[in-house]
């Protein structure tokens, strides 16, 4: 059994990567390379995966909820995503590394095999515009 729980948050970024010029990060990344950088109003969606208790539920909720909101929500709203989250350090902060750095987040120390974080993580989705919406299976 699947349960997905979704989340919202709001930050900013800003894509460029040192190791190209300001001419050829303006080529890659267009408006996205803007000086001021741009936000977004992320829809988080957590996906985690396992068997069916006998209380009916594959995880209790509200644990789920707790460690998105520590791990996750506490760490990037209203943050600027390339300046202010630690596990975006080095990375260009798109979206692609963000749902990496997400991952990353939430396997860490994952209590996997006991209640209440019975089910395993199986995949992270975010989608960053209704037109931009990245994956990751785990
Ligand atoms: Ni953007």
């Amino acid at each position: 059994m699947k349960l997905t729980r979704r989340y919202r948050f709001c930050a900013s970024h800003r894509l460029d990567t040192p190791a190209l010029s300001a001419e050829e990060n303006q080529r890659l990344y267009g408006k996205c390379n803007n000086p001021y950088g741009h936000g977004h109003d992320y829809v988080l969606d957590v996906t985690v995966e396992g068997a069916v208790d006998g209380n009916g539920q594959v995880m209790d909720r509200r644990a789920l909820d707790a460690l998105v909101e520590e791990r996750v929500l506490r760490q990037m709203d209203h943050k600027d995503l390339g300046k202010d989250v630690a596990r975006l350090a080095g990375v260009v902060a798109t979206t692609e590394n963000l749902a990496r750095a997400i991952r990353d987040a939430l396997v860490l120390d994952w209590p996997a095999g006991d209640w209440p974080l019975a089910a395993r993580l199986a995949r992270v989705r975010i989608s960053e515009t209704d037109r931009n919406i990245f994956e990751l299976d785990v």
